[in-house]
């Protein structure tokens, strides 16, 4: 056994909006209790009560680009603090909806914000800590966009990102394939334009390999 296997294995999802991580988050976490593992199961922006209170403000409210940045770092600093680092050394299995992939391609990509600026945040605030297995669900930018229209002719409010316009998302998928194609070991991409039973069986390869 080595070092790394002491504590649990921490599992990311990420993808543009309409990507379909969150029609997924559910059944993986499914997937992964039943082969054995105790699972948390969290998202970012959110996963604590002052986290989901910034999440609130972050989804919502008109705010610069850096804020926006500080106060994804601010709601993971908690995040980390009361329930990822605590669940990962008790051993269990941290799958996490949104990191700081998201802000790599949300606010570098999508609204330019320096990276520099988010590198030495990361560093700062999780510097010792990485995810293990990040899953990046990957849709061209026309089918995640019908999707969002669809929802939201269904009555849904959609929120302040998913209101962005088509070629934010087009950088925030590049922001997102960029950081796959420099972190191949990290990094699984599945192919969400496919249908679902074939996502959920390239799911289901992914998570016999890696946890
Ligand atoms: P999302 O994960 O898509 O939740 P839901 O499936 O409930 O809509 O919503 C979170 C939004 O926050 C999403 O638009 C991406 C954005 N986000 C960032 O811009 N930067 C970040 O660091 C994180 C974690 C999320």
């Amino acid at each position: 056994m080595t070092t790394r296997d002491a504590r649990g294995r921490f599992i990311t999802l990420e993808g543009i909006d309409g990507a379909g991580k969150s029609t997924h988050a559910a059944w993986i976490a499914q997937t992964l209790t039943a082969r054995g593992h105790a699972v948390v199961a969290t998202r970012e922006p959110g996963g604590t009560p002052l986290g989901e209170r910034l999440r609130g403000l972050l989804l919502q409210e008109p705010m610069t680009h850096d804020t926006e940045a500080l106060l994804m770092f601010a709601a993971r600093r908690e995040h980390l603090e009361h329930v990822i680092r605590p669940a990962l050394a008790r051993g269990d299995v941290v799958l996490c909806d949104r990191f700081t992939d998201a802000t790599w391609a949300y606010q570098g990509g999508g609204h330019g914000v320096d990276r520099g600026r988010i590198a030495a945040l990361e560093d700062w605030i999780h510097g010792d800590l990485q995810p293990d297995v990040t899953l990046l669900f990957d849709v061209p930018t026309e089918i995640s966009r019908a999707r969002l229209a669809r929802s939201a002719q269904a009555g849904r409010a959609l929120d302040r990102f998913e209101r962005e316009q088509a070629a934010f998302f087009e950088r925030v998928r590049q922001g997102y394939l960029a950081r796959a194609a420099a972190d191949p070991r990290r990094f699984r991409t599945v192919d969400s334009s496919r249908p679902l039973t074939d996502v959920r069986e390239h799911l289901a390869a992914i998570l016999a390999e890696v946890a």
